[in-house]
């Protein structure tokens, strides 16, 4: 059954970012935090140009593989340039979750909503977020028979992306779909927070790099309640430590 899982790279003082993220400035001055992608030997089967250490590549693709949609935030989505319709995961959909329409945002970037970028075909004028009705997301699963989708889907910005106003757990309803058996992966701090909050994540993964940030965007928000983990593996591997947890229920 399809789980929805997290798995990101963190500093050890809590941080997926350095200060200063934003379009064009990637994690801002904690670009090491993603070192580990590059300085190895070993080629990700799943990522091309990844170069891992044998340990981190069977950690690192073990879960790539698993990922059928990536769910993110709308500051991950905004900071990381996939406006031009571009995705985390080579294979994967995209699903973004924001209170805004995408045309606030193309407005606050000075950028209008790009149909050429990204490996997908160009999805359109409709696929501007300009819609307000409700509709099928996109993508490899929209065509299969289930439940209609709820209000606030915008159909794809590009046509493997789904935006999604009306809260987390429709976004997640959305991403499940969509994900079909594979999991639904979950980028940024305010999005996996507010998952968390909902009861949504069924594991976490840490990718820890020995580095104190002292600054940046955090994993983990407050949170209404606690959430008791179960240590699944811990992976020492060159230049970060890969622990994997399971969401106690
Ligand atoms: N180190 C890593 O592995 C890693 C991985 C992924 C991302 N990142 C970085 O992390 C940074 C972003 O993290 P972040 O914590 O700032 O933000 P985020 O989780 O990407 O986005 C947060 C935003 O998503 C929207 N959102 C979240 N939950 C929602 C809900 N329940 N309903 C509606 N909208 C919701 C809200 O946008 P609005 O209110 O504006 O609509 C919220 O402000 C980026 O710079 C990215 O590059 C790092």
């Amino acid at each position: 059954m399809s789980k929805v899982i997290t798995a990101l790279s963190v500093s050890v003082d809590g941080y997926i970012t350095g200060r200063d993220p934003g379009p064009g400035r990637g994690l801002g001055d904690g670009s090491m935090l993603f070192d580990w992608y590059f300085n190895g030997d070993t080629p990700s089967r799943e990522f091309d140009g990844f170069r891992l250490s044998e340990a981190s590549a069977r950690v690192f693709d073990g879960l790539a593989s698993r990922v059928g949609v990536s769910l993110t935030g709308r500051n991950t989505y905004d900071d990381s340039g996939w406006i031009d319709g571009g995705t985390p995961h080579p294979t994967a959909p995209l699903v973004v979750v924001s209170h805004r329409p995408l045309d606030a945002s193309a407005d606050r970037l000075g950028a209008e909503p790009s149909a050429s970028g990204g490996p997908s075909a160009p999805a359109g004028p409709s696929a501007c977020g300009e819609s307000s009705a409700p509709a099928e997301p996109s993508g490899p699963s929209a065509s299969s028979a289930g439940p209609a989708a709820p209000s606030g889907v915008v159909p794809g910005m590009s046509d493997r992306q789904t935006l999604v106003t009306s809260g987390i757990e429709d976004a997640v309803a959305v991403a499940q779909k969509l994900a079909g058996d594979k999991d639904v992966a979950l980028m940024g701090g305010g999005v996996v927070s507010t998952a968390l909050a909902a009861g949504l994540v069924d594991e976490i993964v840490l990718h820890q790099v020995p580095i104190l940030l002292g600054g940046g965007r955090s994993f983990f928000q407050e949170l209404p309640h606690h959430v008791n983990l179960r240590l699944v593996e811990a992976v020492a591997a060159p230049g970060v430590t890969h622990l994997h947890y399971e969401v106690v229920r």
